[in-house]
C-alpha cells in the first residue's frame, strides 16, 4: 500500500478512538448532572466509534500494511450546557467527516481503488452521524433546555439500541 495512505489510515484509526474517547467523557458528564438516558446514548455511540476503529484496524491488516496506534488525545471533561455537548458532538462528528472525505481523495491520488471502496461505508455512515446529532441539537434548540424537555429527550435517548 502507498506509505501515505497507510499512515492517513492509520492515523483514522486513532481518531476514532480519540471518537470513542469524547462521547465517553461525554457519558461520564451526562452521568454526573443524573442524566442516564444521554449518557446512555453516549455510551453506545463510544462502542460504534470503537467498531469503526477496528474496520479500520482490519482493513490494514488485510492489505498488508502495519496498524500503528499513537497516544490518544484527552478529551474535555466538562461542556458549558447539554446543548453545547450536544453542539461539540456534532461539530466532532463534521470535523470526521472532513477527514473521510480527504482520505477518499489520497487513495484517488494514491490511484488505491480497494482503499476507496473501503471508504464508501464510512461516507455513507458519516452522513448519518451528523444527522443523528443534527437532529438531537434542533430538539434542545427547539425547545430550550427546559427540565421538562431534559426529562423527554433523556427517556427518548435511553431507548437507543446497541
Ligand atoms: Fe466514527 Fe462518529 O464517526
Amino acid at each position: 500500500m502507498d506509505a501515505k495512505v497507510l499512515k492517513a489510515l492509520n492515523e483514522q484509526l486513532n481518531s476514532e478512538l480519540y471518537s470513542a474517547y469524547l462521547y465517553l467523557s461525554m457519558a461520564a458528564f451526562f452521568d454526573s448532572k443524573g442524566l442516564s438516558g444521554f449518557a446512555h446514548f453516549m455510551k453506545v455511540q463510544a462502542k460504534e466509534e470503537l467498531e469503526h476503529a477496528m474496520k479500520f484496524y482490519e482493513y490494514i491488516n488485510s492489505r498488508g500494511g502495519r496498524v500503528e496506534l499513537y497516544a490518544i488525545q484527552e478529551p474535555p471533561r466538562e461542556w458549558a450546557s447539554v446543548t453545547d455537548a450536544i453542539r461539540a458532538a456534532l461539530e466532532h462528528e463534521r470535523s470526521v467527516t472532513r477527514a473521510i472525505h480527504k482520505l477518499v481523495d489520497l487513495a484517488k491520488e494514491a490511484d488505491d481503488k480497494a482503499t476507496e471502496v473501503f471508504l464508501h461505508w464510512f461516507v455513507e455512515e458519516q452522513v448519518e452521524e451528523e444527522k443523528m446529532f443534527s437532529d438531537i441539537l434542533q430538539l434542545l434548540e427547539l425547545a430550550g433546555e427546559t427540565p421538562q424537555a431534559l426529562l423527554m429527550l433523556n427517556a427518548k435517548l435511553g431507548e437507543r439500541k446497541a
